[in-house]
């Protein structure tokens, strides 16, 4: 959520699930878990998961770097706002003119700053794409420094936001491309971790 004003943000659909499933998942393989999640309803009680909620993209960076050096694997499922208003405003704004111009700026990128400091970390992200899926998401693997990107292709039927299910394709870093059927978000999380694991 990246605030307009006290009442109002920037925001998207995602609903956070996937994070929730893998970090569920990987601590019930006896992973120690930090969960840095964004606004959500979702909930996680499990004695290896720590939970760290933040709202802004710039927090989430902060959190993500304050455990980072202690981490093996960081996956990086967070749908974080791309922009912010260049100014968030201390009070609510008024209704005023018939037209309203809000002025962004880039946030910052949570998973490339981490590919960047990346010593022993075996870092994973997501992509979103809506066309040219596999070419972009080569491009995130280079540009991000990932050892292994999950692919959504929102072309692909019962993917992505508010969806319970998932349909991804992995991509490695000598871009090897497998893509996997169609799976519940859950069962996702269980084949992402055995590839991290294979790999
Ligand atoms: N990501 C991030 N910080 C951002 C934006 C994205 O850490 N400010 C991460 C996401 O969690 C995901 C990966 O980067 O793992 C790719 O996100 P995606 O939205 O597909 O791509 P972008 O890099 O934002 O590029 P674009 O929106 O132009 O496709």
């Amino acid at each position: 959520y990246e605030p307009i004003d006290p009442v109002r943000f920037i925001g998207n659909r995602s609903t956070g699930k996937m994070g929730f499933d893998l970090a569920l998942e990987a601590a019930s393989r006896g992973a120690q878990v930090v969960l840095v999640t964004g606004p959500t309803p979702l909930a996680i009680s499990h004695p290896l998961v720590r939970i760290i909620r933040v709202e802004t993209a710039a927090q989430m960076h902060d959190a993500c770097h304050s455990v980072f050096a202690t981490v093996d694997v960081a996956i990086a499922a967070a749908a974080v706002a791309d922009y912010r208003p260049k100014v968030a405003f201390d009070k609510k704004i008024k209704k005023g003119e018939d037209a309203f111009v809000l002025e962004l700026e880039k946030t910052p990128d949570v998973l490339a700053s981490l590919g960047q400091v990346k010593t022993h970390q075996f870092l994973v992200g997501f992509a979103l794409e809506t066309d040219n899926e596999i070419e972009n998401a080569c491009a995130k693997i280079r540009k991000k420094n990932l050892d292994l990107i999950v692919l959504n292709s929102l072309r692909d039927e019962g993917a992505g936001f508010g969806h319970p299910t998932n349909k991804i394709t992995f991509i490695n870093k000598e871009f090897e491309v497998t893509p996997m059927p169609l799976k519940a978000k859950e069962e996702v999380a269980r084949d992402i971790l055995d590839k991290i694991f294979a790999l």
